[in-house]
C-alpha cells in the first residue's frame, strides 16, 4: 500500500483504505478501482490523498494504531456529540458513545506493544473537526502512555483530548472556516474557544476539575506565549500540554481552507524547533519516539539522488527508515536501501517526501 495525494491520482488505481462520506459511513470501500467519478468527487471533498495498493507497494502494510472500525465509530460519535452539544439538544446519549470510544481507544493502544504513529490520517473537508478531534485524543494517548500515565489520568487524557475544541461549537461557522485572514476582532472570538469550551466540560458535561482546566489551557504555550491566560512552563498541566503538541501537529499536517498540509517531516521538524518555545521539552521528547517523521508508504527523495518509497520503520530509529528503492533501467528487481542498519547507506538521509 502506498500514499498517492489526490492531484496524482488516476483511473484504475486499487483503493487500500477506505473513503467515508460527510456522515462518517464508507463511501469507497477498499478494493475498489478508481474511476474518474470516484476521483472527482473525493477531489471535492478536500481529501489530500488516498492509500492505494499496487505490485510495487504490495509488501507494505500501513498500519493504523487503532482499528479503522472503532477510529470510525469514534470520528462519528464525535459529531454527533459537538452538533447535539452545539444545537443545544440532548446529547446523553452521545456522550455514553464518546465515552465508550474513548475506553476501546485505550485498551487498543494499551494492547499494542509499541505503538507509534506510522500514517497520514487521510482526512475529508466535512469530517475534519471530527477526525482531528480523534487523532488528537489518540496521538495524545500515546504520548501519556509513555509518560507512564495510569489508566484513571489516560481516561482523563483522553476525553481531554478528544473534546478540546469542544468550545468552537459556540462560534460562528463562517469565522471557523474563512479561508482568508482574520480580523482582530474574528481572531479575538476565536481565542475564547478555550474558555467557553472549559465552561460546557465543567457546567454541562460535569466533567472533574483536571479536565476543563486542560481544555481551558490548550493553547497555552511553554513560553507564556499562548492564550487566554499566558500560564507558561511546568504551570500548564501535562495534559494541555500534551494536547497542544498532538493539536499542532495534526492541524498542521491537514489541508484546511487557509493553509495547505505540511508533510509529517516537516511537522516533526516544526515541533522540535519549538521544543522549549511553545512546547514542553519533555513532551516532544517523547513525542519524536512516538512520531514517525517519514510514515510507512510515502514517496521519498534521499541525499544520493535516489527515490523510493518508506518501506518499513525502526520504532527505535524513526529518522532511519527502509526504503524500497523505484527501479531503475538495467534493475528490474527489488531494490532496498537500509538506512539504519546498511554500512554503505550511513552517509545518506532523506530529504524530503515527495508529493
Ligand atoms: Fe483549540
Amino acid at each position: 500500500m502506498r500514499y498517492v495525494p489526490a492531484e496524482q491520482l488516476t483511473e484504475g488505481m486499487v483503493l487500500g483504505k477506505p473513503v467515508y462520506n460527510d456522515n462518517g459511513n464508507v463511501l469507497l470501500r477498499e478494493g475498489v478501482v478508481l474511476t474518474m467519478g470516484y476521483i472527482s468527487k473525493i477531489v471535492e471533498m478536500d481529501v489530500s490523498g488516498l492509500y492505494i495498493d499496487d505490485v510495487f507497494s504490495k509488501k507494505i502494510e500501513v498500519k493504523d494504531v487503532i482499528s479503522e472500525e472503532l477510529r470510525s465509530n469514534s470520528v462519528k460519535a464525535a459529531r454527533h456529540l459537538l452538533l447535539e452539544t452545539g444545537n443545544g439538544k440532548n446529547y446523553q446519549k452521545s456522550m455514553e458513545e464518546v465515552d465508550k470510544c474513548i475506553e476501546k481507544i485505550m485498551d487498543e493502544i494499551l494492547s499494542t506493544d509499541s505503538a507509534v504513529i506510522n500514517m497520514i490520517n487521510v482526512k475529508s473537508h466535512d469530517l475534519y473537526t471530527y477526525q482531528h478531534s480523534v487523532n488528537v485524543c489518540v496521538l495524545s494517548c500515546i504520548i501519556g502512555l509513555a509518560c507512564e500515565m495510569s489508566r484513571a489520568q489516560l481516561k482523563k487524557l483522553a476525553t481531554s483530548a478528544l473534546l478540546h475544541d469542544i468550545g468552537k461549537v459556540f462560534i460562528d461557522k463562517a469565522i471557523l472556516n474563512k479561508p482568508g485572514k482574520l480580523s482582530q476582532d474574528e481572531w479575538e472570538t476565536i481565542k475564547t474557544h478555550p474558555e467557553l469550551g472549559s465552561e460546557c466540560a465543567g457546567k454541562k458535561y460535569r466533567f472533574p476539575t483536571a479536565i476543563c482546566r486542560s481544555i481551558l489551557m490548550h493553547h497555552e504555550r511553554y513560553d507564556g506565549t499562548g492564550y487566554p491566560s499566558g500560564t507558561g512552563g511546568e504551570d500548564i498541566p501535562i495534559f494541555a500540554r500534551i494536547i497542544a503538541i498532538s493539536d499542532v501537529y495534526d492541524a498542521i499536517t491537514s489541508r484546511r481552507p487557509y493553509h495547505e498540509a505540511v508533510s509529517p517531516a516537516e511537522a516533526y521538524e516544526y515541533i522540535m524547533g519549538n521544543s522549549g518555545r511553545h512546547f514542553s521539552p519533555h513532551i516532544v521528547d517523547i513525542f519524536t519516539r512516538k512520531v514517525a517523521p517519514f510514515p510507512e508508504g510515502l514517496s521519498v527523495k534521499l541525499s544520493n539522488g535516489m527515490k523510493g518509497i518508506v518501506f518499513k520503520n525502526y520504532e527505535d530509529c524513526l529518522t532511519r527508515p527502509v526504503i524500497k528503492l523505484y527501479p531503475e533501467p538495467g534493475h528490474p528487481e527489488d531494490r532496498f536501501l537500509d538506512l539504519k542498519n546498511d554500512p554503505c547507506a550511513l552517509d545518506i538521509t532523506v530529504l524530503e517526501l515527495l508529493s
